[in-house]
């Protein structure tokens, strides 16, 4: 495959001037459909005109965010904020969260500077602002793109309300690998999904229309392909095919900025060699050029000081330079811009025109929000957790929370619904009673005062039926030690629940526990506020501290258990899946996490959530995801539907585990049970010349879906195609439409997907999208590992 590195820009621009001389054939890409506010005749008018007046020190002011908050990163500069606000030298501040501190800056540039150009104030609105929903993951694991809609919604208005006008979100990047620790803040591991996720973020947040006063403008990120850093550690570089880039990676960007995404954050890595932040071809030519985005991209933070150390230059003009040539916008915190642009644009190095396109575009989003009409924000009661916003979300994360596993238990039958018969409970975890860590990573202004525990909610059902042991530490006393030299945001909320451990001592007295009650409920996992996130990448992915100690020595008791997991990542949990009767993976389920999970145990909320991202049985597999690309020696277990493993040695497998999935993609159960019936397709066959010829679709898979038990219950139904005869090698199965169905005990509902150019296209060789002749076998079921088949033929 070609090396992006080597990729001449103007011969790929040169291709699309073809392709759109050829009248854009259907093979060739969409036309670009740009955000209509950013395009109108009216803001690019105001923008033209404010830009004359503009000197060339006011223009780089506007490429400028500075922090006059808390710092989300190295190598923040210290500045004079007033000051700089009264020179107009930073078009964006971030990270303050509060509508009188942003008014105080706000006033300044209104009344202080020349031009009183409104500032854009931004921060990382990521799961909600102060009402803390759960995190992206377990969103995209709800498979309801309204919830992520929902959220975004909540986010904006009580951002705006708080002076907010820019969010740092939708992080959108695929995530394959759970090392990485930003896994939390994706949609996980499919493009498919994380595109529908993606769009409906954008909705939630911009409604379509910026100018509302409760819109925010969302910032599409970390552009692009962060979530594939090498061997999972942050900050690393990429390096993959142009095809799986495009046809993997940037597709949720494409969705959102589709969507009217009005602005764009670069990430940190290189891809295929070059700086994110100093990209020509992903910032120019894919994203203005292609997807016609008419928007500012911000850099991450300090990404373009770090250019010095991606040794793309000698020194900071050469590689600010590059960054701003390449596209990049608006340096953040590196302060780098706001010194070495102007000189060079006064020696003639840097056209001073290149200057003019960054700042238009910055001023584009700041007309579009009706800033300079609006720039200032009342200053509202303080906030509090109101019962509505509270039920919303409880109602979302209940609708987050995977049933993994739920067996039965001799003489119990099963665990889940937890039944009056369980007349004594354990509650037993360092997760339990941890409201900072029911929050969730990236939960920058969500208050853990307001979290509901595990512990409290089931104290309030339970009564003094429930019994509670803390039964370890979240980490070991060396893991604490190894964390407590690290400095970083919610640091103060996650030392109060990080006890010195006296292991051996609080598992002994939580099997006592235990053994005075009817079933243990452990609640395990991993510290979101220490060790997801941001810089939360690991090498191993087994439970922290002793806590697999104490989950063996609780089923040692012969208790029936139940595993709650709250941890934001796939954790390994092989012993548990093994050994353990019934596990709940609730992720970091928000301020009602206790409310929430109680809901699913008790049976209140039948369980409807679908894994977004395939659960490991050992660290190694990683990145193992459910869409992976044939092989020759397609072994065990495959999705390919090979034979099993004939116990040949020269497979592509592992001598010591299996290819498989502990739990795969779209795995999930619920308190009732699905019947499929055999897929039907439309059409048998269909000329690819129809499916070239529009995006509409070409035929439909139908399908019913039956509840065969006793309760009410909500199923995603997934269908899943696999291309058989391509040009280049397709996955062996990738996800093509999800529908969320509710059905009455002993209902069956019929469900339609729709097949076309949009769901059969794949990059050939040319690095195009099109569809050729081939069969697409089709399958439809309620993970995917569904066995449900039908298949479209594509003829000549
Ligand atoms: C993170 C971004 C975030 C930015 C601003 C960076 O460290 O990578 O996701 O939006 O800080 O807070």
């Amino acid at each position: 495959m070609k090396n992006l590195l080597f990729r001449p820009f103007h011969a790929s621009l040169l291709f699309l001037f073809i392709a759109a001389l050829a009248g854009l054939s259907a093979t060739a890409q969409p036309k670009p459909v740009p955000n209509p506010q950013l395009a109108s005749k009216e803001v690019n008018a105001r923008v033209e005109a404010l830009l004359k007046q503009m000197t060339l020190e006011e223009k780089i002011g506007q490429l400028a965010a500075f922090s006059p908050g808390f710092a989300t990163g190295p190598g923040a500069t210290n500045q004079h904020y007033d000051e700089l606000a009264a020179k107009g030298g930073s078009g964006i501040m971030l990270n303050l969260n509060n509508a009188s501190a942003i008014n105080h800056y706000q006033h300044i540039a209104m009344e202080k500077s020349r031009l009183k150009i409104p500032i854009l104030f931004g921060l990382d609105v990521i799961h909600g602002h102060r009402t803390t929903f759960p995190v992206p993951l377990a969103l995209a694991a709800s498979f309801d793109p309204a919830t992520a809609e929902l959220v975004a919604r909540f986010g904006a208005v009580e951002a705006r309300a708080d002076g907010i006008a820019q969010v740092f979100s939708p992080m959108v990047d695929i995530s394959r690998d759970p090392r990485w620790g930003r896994i939390i803040e994706s949609a996980g591991e499919d493009p498919y999904l994380g595109s529908a996720m993606a769009r409906a973020w954008i909705k939630g947040y911009q409604q379509d229309d910026l100018s509302k006063p409760d819109s925010v403008l969302a910032c599409v990120k970390h552009y692009a392909a962060y979530g594939a850093a090498i061997a999972g550690r942050d900050y690393n570089a990429t390096d993959m095919s142009e095809i799986t880039l495009r046809q993997v990676y940037l597709e949720p960007y494409r969705a959102a900025v589709e969507a009217g995404a009005g602005s764009v954050m670069s990430s940190f890595n290189s891809i295929n060699g070059v700086p994110a932040s100093a990209n020509p071809f992903t910032l120019t030519q894919v994203l203005r050029g292609e997807w016609g985005f008419a928007g500012p991209v911000v850099s991450d933070w300090d990404a373009v000081g770090e250019l010095l150390a991606h040794s793309i230059g000698p020194d900071g003009a050469t590689v600010a330079r590059k960054a701003l040539e390449a596209g990049m916008d608006v340096d953040m915190a590196s302060n780098l811009y706001p010194t070495v642009i102007a000189p060079q644009v006064r020696s003639g190095k840097i056209p001073e025109a290149v200057v003019d396109e960054a700042v238009r575009r910055v001023l584009r989003v700041k007309f579009a929000l009706g800033l300079f009409e609006h720039p200032y924000t009342v200053e509202g009661p303080a906030y509090d957790a109101t019962p509505e916003r509270r039920a919303a979300a409880r109602k979302v994360a209940a609708e987050t929370i995977v049933l993994l596993k739920n067996d039965p238990v001799e003489g119990v039958g099963a665990l889940l619904p937890l039944t009056a018969k369980a007349k004594k409970v354990a509650l037993i975890g360092p997760l339990a009673d941890a409201p900072a860590e029911m929050l969730g990573a990236w939960a920058v202004t969500g208050d853990p005062k307001f979290a509901v525990t595990l512990r409290t909610a089931l104290a309030e059902r339970l009564g003094d039926r429930l019994l509670y042991a803390e039964g370890c530490g979240l980490l070991s006393g060396e893991e604490g030690n190894l964390l407590k030299r690290v400095s970083f945001i919610g640091r103060d909320a996650a030392d109060a629940h990080l006890p010195v451990p006296d292991d051996a001592k609080t598992i002994a007295e939580a099997v006592e526990t235990a053994k005075q009650t009817d079933v243990a409920i452990l609640a395990l996992g991993e510290s979101a506020t220490w060790m997801e996130g941001e810089a939360g990448s690991r090498t191993t992915l087994g439970f922290t501290g002793a806590q697999e100690q104490l989950l063996e020595a609780v089923v040692a008791t012969g208790k029936p258990v139940v595993l709650v997991i709250l941890a934001a990542r796939p954790l390994e949990i092989k012993w548990a899946a093994a050994h353990v009767p019934a596990i709940v993976e609730a992720w970091s389920p928000g301020v009602e996490a206790g409310h929430a999970v109680t809901d699913i145990l008790f049976g209140d909320v039948n369980p409807s959530a679908k894994l977004p991202v395939s659960l490991p049985r050992a660290v190694g597999q990683e990145p193992l995801y459910y869409a992976q690309l044939p092989t020759g020696r397609p072994a065990s277990g495959d999705l390919s539907h090979m034979p099993r493993n004939g116990d040949e040695r020269f497979m592509s497998r592992y001598m010591d585990e299996d290819n498989t999935a502990l739990f795969p993609f779209g795995w999930g159960l619920s308190y009732t049970r699905f019947s499929y019936s055999q897929p039907a397709i439309s059409r048998a066959e269909v000329p690819v010349r129809e499916v070239l010829a529009s995006r509409r679709p070409v035929a439909a898979v139908g399908v019913d879906v039956k509840n065969t038990g006793s309760v009410a219950g909500t199923e995603v139904v997934q269908l899943y195609i696999r291309n058989t005869a391509a040009s280049v090698e397709q996955p062996v199965r990738e996800l093509k439409g999800f529908a969320r169905v509710a059905l009455a005990p002993g209902e069956t509902k019929h469900v339609d997907f729709p097949l076309g150019f949009d769901e059969l296209n794949f990059y050939n060789v040319e690095v195009k999208r099109t569809v050729e002749p081939t069969t697409y076998k089709i399958w439809v079921g309620g993970s995917s590992l569904a066995t449900a088949e039908t298949a479209l033929k594509i003829v000549e």
